[in-house]
């Protein structure tokens, strides 16, 4: 059993409602459950969302010595947040970064992440099933 937060910034409370055409329709909360409920003998799944930076970084201090693996999707502040990336770095637990939409293909701003370089990778627009994927990364990497 390994233990895994699943952090999530700024306006992804709203997913299932918020800009369907990019982010879906289906809500990030019961698509958490759904994960959590599926992978109930292999992990256990911490999760936190918050639309304020200083909460998301006092969550990731909280992680430390506590979780195997972070997936982080840090929303906007993924483009802003020097804090976040000193965070990531502080706390030495292997951190994967998480969008729902192709950053790639959308505006120049959304290109730039201030967190890439203190994760482990980064998965972007394979929508809700990118924290699907990055579990699997998890697992895979404890066997
Ligand atoms: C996002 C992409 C960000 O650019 C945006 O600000 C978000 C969501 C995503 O999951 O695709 O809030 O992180």
């Amino acid at each position: 059993m390994i233990s895994i937060a699943i952090i999530n910034g700024p306006n992804l409370n709203l997913i299932g409602t918020r800009e369907p055409a990019i982010y879906g329709k289906v809500s990030l909360d019961n698509y958490l459950q759904s994960l959590a409920e599926k992978y109930k003998d292999k992990a256990s799944f911490h999760c936190f969302q918050s639309n304020v930076e200083g909460e998301l970084i006092n969550f990731l201090h909280d992680c430390r010595g506590k979780m195997d693996g972070i997936i982080l999707n840090a929303g906007a502040y993924t483009h802003t947040s020097i804090a976040i990336a000193d965070a990531v770095a502080a706390i030495e637990i292997p951190t994967l970064e998480v969008h729902i939409s192709n950053v790639m293909a959308r505006e120049d701003y959304r290109k730039t992440s201030f967190i890439a370089s203190k994760c482990v990778g980064a998965i972007s627009g394979l929508g809700l099933y990118g924290y699907e994927a990055a579990i699997g990364y998890f697992l895979a990497k404890k066997n």
